[in-house]
């Protein structure tokens, strides 16, 4: 116990609870956890079991956690977007260094204050960047970083997000609305925003963006559709977005997992059906309060003249990340859901890498959620920051320009120029 970092985590969701803490039963003989706060009781009371956390040190919610002394190394901020920055100002001011879920905040100047504060302090602070540490986009810095295809001229990116993965959290789910989230380009794409600039390994100059919820809205509503999924509805039977029917064949094939443990914590096709009939996850897709996009498009103009072109796209069979990655000498096509990279130097034959064959280890996220607690307990241990590590200081750098994308998209594709943009939210 004396030599193991004490973890904390507010938020025993998705992330907090059926990511890391089932990641840090595999490192403990590094890591133990001593404290938790979630106001679900069910929740809390399954996880001190779990993980033998004493009675005093479960809480109902973060505040409370953090009105305590200091009950852990590291606290791991695991909570909806619009309460990281309370937590997090909150929890450096107590001495702990952070892992703190992504977006940083959904505010610019909050992201800006809290950077800030963790340098004044000498905090550190992890943000769940997790596709810089996937051993797929580690072997494509490396590749870039060789030199082999040269200074990055353009980058061409798509984020497929997929029809039932954007009606799930960004139509139905904690993501449908920027005014209680955040908006899309920063919830899902600040990961895109950070891993292009990374690759690129340059700042980005000025950004400019267009997209729009162009499909999940009532005027797209078919003739005869209910305000709820109901067998009643006349789409019941053909509708992709019928709940019943993607949730429940995950629980008929035995697939307990996400996205259906979000919707029911009892995995039979009754509390489906209740929490359905009940829930978030039973009402229409054209009937709801979304208004997040469901396609956009972002030009960043890099601080030597190249380029990053990027879309994301609700409207795609399959999730997953593509890309080309032009250099002066050679380009490199790769996709992630496939693990593949192909390197192709100018007047060579191709070399086509299968990452199958560098790791088989693709829980979560590619692999990216273990590696990086790996790297957190590294830095946490010695301070020291592994190659591609996110520091705060990097990770505001996406959250910027993810947010000066949605500055620019909602001012009519207006270009930005990050100087002021960053000039702006620090005064
Ligand atoms: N890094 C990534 O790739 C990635 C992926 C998914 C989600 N996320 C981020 O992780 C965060 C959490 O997402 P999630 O999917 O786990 O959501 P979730 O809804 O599953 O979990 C949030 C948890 O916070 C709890 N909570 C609410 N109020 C609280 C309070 N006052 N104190 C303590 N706990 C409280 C809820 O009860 C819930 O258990 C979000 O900010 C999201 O953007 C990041």
């Amino acid at each position: 116990m004396e030599n193991k970092i004490r973890v904390a985590i507010t938020g025993l969701g998705s992330r907090g609870y059926d990511t890391y803490a089932t990641i840090i039963k595999k490192f403990s003989d590094d890591m133990v956890i001593t404290a938790v706060a979630d106001p679900r009781k069910g929740r809390i009371e399954k996880f001190k079991k779990e993980f033998d956390i004493p009675a005093e040190n479960c809480f109902s919610s973060s505040e409370e956690l953090l009105s305590k002394e200091r009950l852990a190394d590291v606290l791991l901020i695991c909570t909806l977007d619009k309460q990281h920055y309370k937590e997090t100002m909150a929890a450096l001011n107590i001495g702990y260094d952070i892992l703190l879920e992504k977006p940083i905040s959904t505010s610019p100047k909050e992201c800006f204050e809290i950077a800030e504060t963790a340098n004044r302090l000498g905090r550190k602070i992890v943000v769940c960047h997790v596709l810089r540490y996937t051993v797929f986009y580690q072997k494509i810095k490396e590749i870039i970083s060789s030199g082999q295809i040269g200074d990055v001229a353009s980058i061409q990116a798509i984020e497929r997000v997929c029809f039932w993965h954007q009606a799930h959290s960004f139509v139905r789910g904690n993501w449908r609305n920027s005014n209680t989230s955040s908006s899309m380009i920063l919830q899902k794409c600040c990961h895109d925003m950070d891993i292009y600039l990374w690759l690129a390994g340059k700042k980005c100059k000025s950004v400019s963006s267009f997209g729009s919820l162009f499909y999940f809205r009532k005027e797209n509503s078919p003739e005869g559709a209910s305000e709820r999924c109901t067998n009643k509805c006349s789409e019941f039977g053909t509708c992709v977005y019928n709940p019943y029917k993607f949730y429940g064949d995950m629980i008929k094939r035995g697939d307990f997992g996400w996205p259906v443990n979000v919707v029911t914590q009892e995995f039979t096709l009754e509390a489906l059906n209740k929490a359905l009939e009940e829930g978030p996850y039973g009402k229409c897709v054209f009937n709801n309060d979304n208004n997040v996009v469901d396609h956009q498009v972002v030009n960043l103009n890099l601080e030597d003249g190249a380029t990053i072109g990027f879309t994301m796209s609700a409207f795609t069979s399959r999730p997953g990340r593509t890309m080309l990655i032009m250099g002066i000498k050679g380009n490199i096509e790769a996709s992630m859901e496939e693990n593949i990279i192909k390197v192709e130097i100018f007047g060579k034959p191709a070399e086509v890498i299968d990452v199958k064959k560098l790791t088989d280890d693709f829980f979560g996220h590619g692999g990216g959620d273990g590696r990086m607690i790996s790297s957190l307990i590294k830095y946490i241990r010695t301070g020291e920051v592994a190659p591609g590590i996110t520091t705060i200081d990097r990770s505001v750098e996406s959250h910027y320009v993810a947010m000066a994308a949605e500055k620019s998209r909602t001012e009519g594709g207006k270009v930005v120029d990050m100087k002021e943009y960053i000039k702006e939210i620090s005064l």
